[in-house]
């Protein structure tokens, strides 16, 4: 009944692809945490899609919603359906009257916050998209949600309350002055009101807002299928990620009952996909114990890798820094997840290359260690201890996503093989290449329950 896909390592996994690909057997396609901070590439038909915002499964003509646990730039969502329907398509997208807005006021302090870091270890690399300043105020109750935005007096009354508090932030704490500067209008209530208001009278007039959790139920009831599309990954998830280098909401799969309002018994009951990346890559800042960057032949490799799988953010365009895979940062997100079965992306990109290696284990302190320490400090201090393997060559991979698994060069399904057995999951899919049709499935998550 439902199937969640988790990214599980640092976001950036492939898991628009995939959430494509078994998209097309659900429903609705549900996003239960972050933002307009992801980036989902989809391409289907040769026409490349890149929603921020937007459910990976409106490409397919699903209904989508953005759960209560999101928080929604209204601006980024009117922009994005506007291209879709440009494109041709007639995209069906609802957003929880729970989910919290975010205002031009946190985009700004995101981006000073970001910039005073930037003195210091502490900066996270924010995609400043006001994420982190969002759910600080849906946490400090202080918060607009798109409820609110739907009732005029209600949207004011907040306003009036939070905005002289943010004002206040910006010019006594971060020394901004507010009205000289060019983001006057972002701290202004009537600006805020007149702005919102109209967004809001947008989401009445197209009847876009749902009560999240009766809306889903009702869909549960009817049998409908219903794919959880989580967004970022399990090592940037604000509980089990690298604190503070993590985005500020849960990507990892409780976070799918919580963002939704659908309950952990009946997500259980289904399918959590952990979405793997054969190397790892981020844009982010602190500690990578497995990261290409030790000389100048791993400097070469990670260029290499990075030019050929396109490592460059979806949203900022950032280059990417590139390390192996990581073991047990995957191990780790096997257990917090509870993975019912994984899909390994990228193959093809490791193709060619005169040695394939994986962080099997850290040593950490003379001590071999199979998972992830809690604090980021101890994890910086790990040393990777490397396994090598066979390397494999490049081949017409359309062909191998014609024919199947059996067809992917026996060396590269050694190292699916012992990835599937370390993370104690199956394969269900093989990315190898950006396309759709470039994927070798085995499995649908939705045909195994
Ligand atoms: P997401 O945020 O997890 O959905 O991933 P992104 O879309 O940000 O980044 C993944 C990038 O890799 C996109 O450009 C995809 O088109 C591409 N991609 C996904 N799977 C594969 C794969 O198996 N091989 C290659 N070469 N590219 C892939
Ligand atoms: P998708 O869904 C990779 C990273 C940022 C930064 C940290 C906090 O495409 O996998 P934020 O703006 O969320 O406050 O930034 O999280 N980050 C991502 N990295 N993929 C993403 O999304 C990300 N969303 C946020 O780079 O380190
Ligand atoms: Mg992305």
């Amino acid at each position: 009944m439902t199937v969640t896909i988790v990214g599980s390592q640092l976001g950036d996994e492939g898991k628009g692809a995939l959430v494509d690909i078994w998209g097309g057997d659900a429903d609705v396609v549900v996003r239960y945490q972050g933002g307009d901070n992801a980036g989902h590439t989809v391409v289907q038909d040769g026409t490349e899609y890149k929603l921020s915002l937007v459910p990976s499964g409106a490409v397919r003509g699903k209904v989508g919603i953005l759960g209560n646990g999101c928080v929604v730039n209204p601006e980024t969502l009117f922009d994005e359906l506007d291209t879709l329907r440009e494109k041709g398509l007639d995209p069906d997208v609802r957003i929880a009257r729970r989910a919290h807005a975010i205002l031009p006021y946190h985009r700004v302090l995101d981006g000073i916050e970001e910039e005073v870091k930037s003195d210091s270890d502490l900066a996270a690399g924010t995609t400043k998209r006001g994420i982190g300043p969002t759910y600080e105020d849906k946490a400090g109750r202080r918060g607009i949600r798109i409820g609110d935005m739907l009732d005029p007096e209600v949207l004011r009354e907040r306003l009036e309350y939070v905005v002289p508090q943010k004002r206040a932030v910006a010019e006594e704490i971060y020394g901004l002055d507010v009205d000289e500067s060019d983001h006057a209008d972002a701290f202004d209530v009537d600006a805020l009101f007149e702005t919102y208001n109209e967004y809001g009278r947008r989401f009445r007039e197209e009847s876009m807002t749902v009560n999240c959790g009766d809306f889903l139920g009702q869909h549960i009831d009817d049998g409908d299928e219903l794919l959880f599309e989580g967004a970022q990954g399990t090592s940037i998830d604000i509980d089990h990620g690298i604190y503070p280098y993590v985005t500020s909401s849960n990507p990892t799969a409780g976070g799918a009952a919580v963002g939704t309002g659908v309950g952990p018994t009946v997500i259980g009951q289904g399918e959590v996909v952990g979405i793997v990346k054969a190397y790892l890559s981020r844009v982010g800042t602190g500690p990578l114990p497995t990261e290409l960057d030790g000389d100048d032949t791993e400097e070469e490799l990670a260029d290499f890798i990075r030019e050929k799988g396109g490592e460059f953010g979806t949203v900022t365009g950032r280059p990417r820094r590139i390390g192996w895979l990581d073991m047990p940062m995957l191990r780790h997100a096997a257990r917090a997840n509870g993975f019912t079965g994984i899909a390994v992306n990228h193959i093809d990109v490791l193709a060619g290359l005169d040695e394939v290696k994986v962080g099997h284990a850290y040593e950490l302190d003379g001590e071999e260690i199979e998972t992830m320490p809690a604090t980021t400090e101890r994890w910086g201090e790990c040393e990777p201890v490397l396994k090598s393997f066979e390397p494999w060559d490049e081949v017409d991979w359309a062909a191998v996503a014609e024919e199947g698994y059996e067809a992917i060069p026996e060396a590269a399904r050694e190292y699916l093989e012992y990835v599937s057995e370390e993370v104690g999951a199956p394969i269900y899919a093989i990315g190898v290449g950006p396309g759709r049709e470039e994927t070798v499935v085995r499995a649908n998550p939705f045909d195994s329950q």
